[in-house]
């Protein structure tokens, strides 16, 4: 399964180093094309390199990590999606205000499904600040607790999976309605929460 990573700023770059640090293969890409990013895959290291959106959102599975505001021109003129897994890691508010962004009582990654038509959305990733997700997991004296939500169980098992071998602690919270608001920031009661299941 090879992994594209959308968005390689605070989140989308602790997300390739911690896949780095599992010895997993990632294609890095933000909106300023792969030029812009070699000091970022130097540092890395080898299993990370830099490409284009449109190589990023063309593997098997896609995180995207973009500014909310940002993510419909992220997402907008790629190929169609054909049931390649998505990772929403994004969250409905951003620098510099922090003001939610407006859902209409929606849930963040329902919206985030209709940017990537034809994906199947998992929800994860977002509940960690970056460094969390680039440190060791099993850094707290047991594994850290890596929450998911999603639609499609198949996607679900194959991100559950992902995590597992990154060295976290997976917690399947349900459908992206029920689990997606629990983990969703701001609002869900989750993010908050940074947990470390004792083996
Ligand atoms: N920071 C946190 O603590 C945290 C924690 C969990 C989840 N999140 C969520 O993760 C997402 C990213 O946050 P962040 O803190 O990583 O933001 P960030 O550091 O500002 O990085 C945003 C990334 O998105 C890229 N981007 C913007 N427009 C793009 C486009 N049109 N095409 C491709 N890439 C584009 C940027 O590329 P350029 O720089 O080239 O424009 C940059 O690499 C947000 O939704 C946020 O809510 C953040």
């Amino acid at each position: 399964m090879n992994i594209g990573i959308i968005g390689a700023g605070s989140i989308g770059s602790a997300i390739a180093r911690a896949l780095a640090r599992a010895n997993i293969r990632s294609l890095l890409a933000n909106s300023r094309g792969p030029d812009s990013l070699a000091g970022l895959v130097r540092d890395i290291g080898a299993p990370v390199r830099a490409g284009t959106r449109e190589e990023a959102a063309s593997a098997d599975l896609v995180f995207v990590a973009v500014n909310w505001s940002k993510l419909r021109t992220a997402l907008d003129g790629l190929p169609d999606w054909s049931g390649r897994i998505v990772v929403d890691a994004n969250n409905p508010i951003e620098a510099p205000l922090f003001r939610p962004a407006e859902l209409h009582g929606r849930v963040s990654s329902e919206v985030f499904a209709e940017l990537v038509p034809g994906a199947r959305v998992v929800k994860a990733f977002n509940h960690l600040p970056p460094s969390l997700v680039a440190a060791d997991p099993a850094g707290a004296g047991g594994r850290r607790v890596l929450f998911y939500a999603g639609d499609d169980t198949a996607a679900k098992q194959q991100v559950a999976a992902l995590i597992e071998q990154l060295g976290f602690f997976g917690l399947d919270l349900g459908t992206l309605a029920v689990g997606g608001r629990l983990l969703q920031f701001p609002g869900g009661p989750l993010p908050a929460q940074h947990l470390v299941r004792l083996d």
